[in-house]
């Protein structure tokens, strides 16, 4: 299982990258659009603290334009995985980037249905949008099980990227099911770390050492 930085924030990949725990990021327009900088830059800097998949998504819509853009934006690093909206537009990009080598992210996949039609033209990653879907009252972890088992059955290999993630559970219930990977925004490593058993167990280990010492 990969854990994914789902973030644009340059410090926050610092941060968690030094933990040893970070296999690859994912940005969006908006995730980008936040933090005020320009895209090729930030994703070129992504790029120097994480050597792993890096998406950075077009924002064209024509097949035509997103073919360009995404070989443009393919050309920054060599670590980076086009990110493609779920549209005829997008898979028709997606077939033309993968038959040139380029790597991609199928995202805003919201079905069984979406993801088996990016898998079939040729997408290296599919990210089904787990919060999203709870967000209207369906369930995104049934979703991420269904794709799982379809790819399964029928030999894609094409990933499961569990995006869209909201808290730890989203996580290990992406685990349980099989997601390949999982991207997570920063804040929620902290609650996948701490335990209120390991802090109070760290506590009492270090008074009683306190209390040795002193002896
Ligand atoms: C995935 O790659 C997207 O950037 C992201 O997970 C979207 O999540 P959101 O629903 O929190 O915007």
């Amino acid at each position: 299982m990969k854990f994914f930085l789902d973030t644009a924030n340059i410090e926050d990949i610092k941060k968690y990258a030094q933990w040893g725990i970070v296999d690859g990021v994912t940005t969006n327009p908006s995730l980008v659009a936040k933090e005020g900088v320009d895209f090729k830059t930030r994703i070129q800097e992504i790029a120097k603290i994480v050597d792993g998949p890096i998406s950075a998504e077009v924002t064209e819509a024509s097949a035509d334009e997103m073919i360009a853009e995404g070989k443009e934006i393919a050309r920054w690093h060599t670590n980076i995985f086009v990110k493609v909206p779920m549209t005829p537009a997008g898979l028709e990009t997606v077939k033309a980037l993968s038959k040139e080598g380029i790597e991609t992210n199928v995202t805003l996949v919201f079905s069984v249905a979406q993801a088996v039609m990016a898998a079939k033209a040729g997408a290296s990653f599919v990210s089904p949008f787990v919060g999203r879907v709870d967000d209207i009252a369906y369930d995104g972890i049934a979703l991420i099980k269904d794709i799982v088992d379809v790819f399964q059955k029928y030999n894609f290999t094409t990933e499961v990227l569990s995006a869209s993630i909201r808290h730890g559970k989203h996580v290990i219930d992406s685990m349980k099911v099989g997601a390949d990977i999982a991207t997570i925004p920063p804040h929620l490593f902290d609650s996948l770390v701490s335990h209120p058993l390991t802090t109070s167990g760290l506590a009492s280990f270090a008074a009683d050492w306190k209390k040795f010492q002193a002896k």
